[in-house]
């Protein structure tokens, strides 16, 4: 199922003012495949798939989807085009129900197998709580909502930042464990995660960002443990 590259950010430099957090950054996912991206934290993770999402632009470099740039796409059409993002942090509406809260990723929606039916499928406490406002939910149940509400948007490339934020491991891996019912269905997956026991667990491919730059790229069942940890925070043997 994967070949074609889906994505490629190539060579991007993103800025924060004068400040850069992409330093030239190359990430390629094909179709159908899962990349982690890890690193620890200010590596700039977050700030790629907010360039991937198209709310940051690269001062320099270029994001294609399917061969063709998204310069000039702004992010809602981006949604439409097939990718959407979980952010960091969830970022729900607090007042509003968990189903209202999925419905706004329905805004965009492409055609496909996501519906509420299928998240609620997927997700069986969202559903126990859809009447309920967010702000009322767990961390976990939350994360579980933020992603459903990507998945309402039928993406082609699913963004994930940091699943595991601020959870406890046994709801970490509740929710990684929903991800090949995901990917089954095609869905291509870009993971962010400082977790890297988790991320390589899920991947098919793993690259280590250290200060906007990739310091390791390895399959992910091939990865040297050594290697890794070294890129991870910038020290020895590479
Ligand atoms: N809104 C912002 N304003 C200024 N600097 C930022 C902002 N967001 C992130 N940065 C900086 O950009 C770098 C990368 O951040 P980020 O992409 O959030 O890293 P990660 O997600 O890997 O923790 C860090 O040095 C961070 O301090
Ligand atoms: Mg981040």
């Amino acid at each position: 199922m994967s070949g074609a590259p889906l994505l490629e950010v190539e060579d991007a430099v993103v800025a924060y003012g004068d400040v850069p957090a992409l330093r030239g950054l190359t990430v390629r996912v094909d179709e159908g495949e899962t990349l982690a991206v890890i690193g620890a934290n200010g590596a700039g993770k977050s700030t790629l798939l907010k360039t991937v999402a198209g709310l940051l632009r690269p001062v320099s470099g270029d994001v294609r989807l399917d061969g063709a740039s998204l310069a000039a796409v702004p992010a809602h059409v981006r949604v439409a085009r097939g990718i959407a993002m979980s952010p960091e942090g969830r970022r729900l509406f607090p007042s509003l129900t968990v189903e209202e809260n999925l419905k706004v990723g329905a805004h965009a929606r492409r055609t496909g197998p996501w519906d509420l039916a299928a998240v609620f499928a997927l997700f069986p406490l969202v559903e126990e709580r859809r009447a309920r406002p967010a702000a009322n939910l767990s961390g976990g149940e939350q994360q579980a909502v933020a992603i459903g509400r990507a998945l309402m948007a039928n993406p082609r490339l699913l963004l994930l930042d940091e699943v595991s934020l601020g959870l406890a491991p046994v709801v970490v891996a509740q929710l990684y464990a929903a991800l090949p019912r995901i990917t089954e269905q095609g869905t291509t997956v870009l993971v962010v995660e400082q977790d890297v026991h988790q991320a390589l667990a899920v991947a098919d491919r793993v690259q280590c960002l250290l200060e906007g730059r990739t310091a390791l790229e390895a399959a992910a069942d091939e990865v040297d443990r050594g290697r890794l940890t070294a890129a991870y925070f910038g020290v020895g043997e590479r």
